[in-house]
């Protein structure tokens, strides 16, 4: 099998043709949707909550995204947030977050990406985060280097949780974010500041990147962690699994360890 270097370390020539892949469909889906978000008002319904809502350019992305994969790649699984799970043979299987930050996509805000993942028997594979108002291109492969647009990027090395920006995100159930707003009035006076920028697969980006010290929340789904979970530990961060806080699912804290472990502590 060939092989090519990419961010510092080998990938064997599937990943390499998964990561190109993964990278021209985030692109693609990623250009669809700056022209809805540019364009007439969307059709929009609520899913698990009235906070938690998802529209046509949701659908849309996710549908052009399972097309590209199917038409290359037609024995894959696909996870996909608002398209469930469709089986495969081959043994990888794409995880697909079509539009992380819908809420902020609805309101015009320009904080909102595009996550695309493919994991094999061992994980995460490669993982993409293409956020189409900034062009900006988060991509890994297992055993490389992270990189921003082709570029090697260089998370925090802070070990210091005075000095830290923290980025987190809530959930959409009520009783949720009560026990998520507890765990913020106690950590907000321990660090510099806490961020919520409103879309998982960004925050992840940029901590990787060391835009955000660390990041932590709780009830991420896999599609809004896979692509930005690997990014992470490619750009050399601890990503650790923690328990639920009060009703939520299970949580992750990301970052460099001595700040994992503090914040591990803070949470409790
Ligand atoms: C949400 C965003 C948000 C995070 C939520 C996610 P969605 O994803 O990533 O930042 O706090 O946990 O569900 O619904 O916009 O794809
Ligand atoms: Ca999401
Ligand atoms: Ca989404």
């Amino acid at each position: 099998m060939g092989e090519r270097l990419s961010g510092g370390g080998r990938m064997s020539a599937n990943a390499t043709e998964l990561l190109l892949l993964a990278e021209s469909i985030a692109r693609e889906a990623g250009a669809l949707l700056r022209e809805a978000f540019r364009g007439p008002e969307l059709r929009i319904s609520a899913k698990s909550t009235p906070t938690d809502l998802v529209s046509e350019a949701d659908h849309a992305a996710e549908h052009l995204i399972r097309e590209r994969i199917t038409a290359t790649r037609p024995d894959d699984a696909v996870l996909g947030e608002e398209g469930g799970d469709t089986k495969g043979t081959s043994g990888i299987r794409w995880v697909v977050d079509p539009l992380d930050g819908t809420i902020n996509f609805l309101f015009g805000v320009p904080q909102w990406a595009v996550s695309i993942a493919a994991e094999d028997s061992e994980g995460a594979l490669v993982g993409v985060v293409y956020d189409p108002e900034r062009d900006e291109l988060f991509s890994a492969t297992r055993g490389g280097q992270a990189t921003l647009d082709g570029h090697p990027i260089k998370a925090s090395t802070k070990t210091d949780m005075a000095t830290a920006l923290i980025g987190t995100g809530f959930g959409y159930d009520s009783e949720v974010r009560r026990a998520q707003a507890a765990v913020v009035a106690r950590l907000l006076p321990e660090v510099r500041d806490i961020r919520r920028f409103g879309a998982a697969a960004i925050d992840l980006a940029w901590t990787a990147c060391g835009r955000l010290d660390a990041y932590y929340e709780h009830g991420l789904n896999a599609w809004d962690l896979a692509a930005g979970g690997l990014i992470c530990e490619c750009a050399g961060l601890e990503v650790r699994h923690v328990d639920p806080i009060g009703p939520s699912n299970p949580g992750v804290i990301v970052g460099p360890p001595t700040l994992v472990d503090a914040l591990a502590r803070a949470l409790v």
